[in-house]
């Protein structure tokens, strides 16, 4: 992904009007905040708050995460399921899409399939934005005993 300072976007607005002219009326303003508006995975901004609901209470077709992962997805009820908290969103909305999409999968990445199936977009990164705004847990490889 190309990076943008904001005075280089600034610069580039002032000398290319036209090309930031469709984002909003707001000039490198406008630019800028739409550069914060989708995440590496494509996805609409999350709303934590929304997701902390699917995560406790599940939505239409998808249970809750907290069901499998735990409260704040740190307290898995088994070892086959990850903990999720403090997960970066970016790498969490990828994962959702590719258990949602079949790219990920596999005999235990299937059970996860099944609940991304049931997914959005906007879920998606409503789940993203709440799990990576809860404590984190991850361990790095050589915390693992
Ligand atoms: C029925 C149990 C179950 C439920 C409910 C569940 N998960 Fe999972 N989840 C799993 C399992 C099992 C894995 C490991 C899959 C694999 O091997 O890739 C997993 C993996 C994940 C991963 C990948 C973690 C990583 O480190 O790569 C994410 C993200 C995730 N789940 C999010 C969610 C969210 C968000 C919800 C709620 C919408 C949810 N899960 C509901 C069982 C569940």
């Amino acid at each position: 992904m190309i990076k943008f300072s904001l005075p280089v976007l600034a610069m580039a607005c002032a000398f290319a009007l036209s090309a930031c002219s469709s984002n909003t009326e707001g000039g490198a303003a406008g630019a800028a905040e739409a550069a914060h508006t989708t995440s590496s995975a494509g996805l609409p901004v999350g709303n934590a708050q929304a997701g902390h609901d699917i995560a406790t209470k599940g939505a239409q077709g998808v249970a809750a995460c907290a069901s499998c992962h735990g409260a704040d997805g740190n307290a898995p009820i088994d070892g086959m399921y990850p903990k999720i908290g403090g997960q970066y969103a970016d790498y969490l909305g990828h994962s959702l899409q590719a258990y949602r999409n079949g790219t990920r999968a596999g005999a235990t990445a299937d059970v996860m399939g099944a609940q991304a199936k049931g997914l959005n977009d906007q879920q998606i990164a409503d789940l993203a934005a709440y799990f990576a705004s809860v404590p984190r847990q991850l361990r790095d490889l050589q915390n693992v005993n």
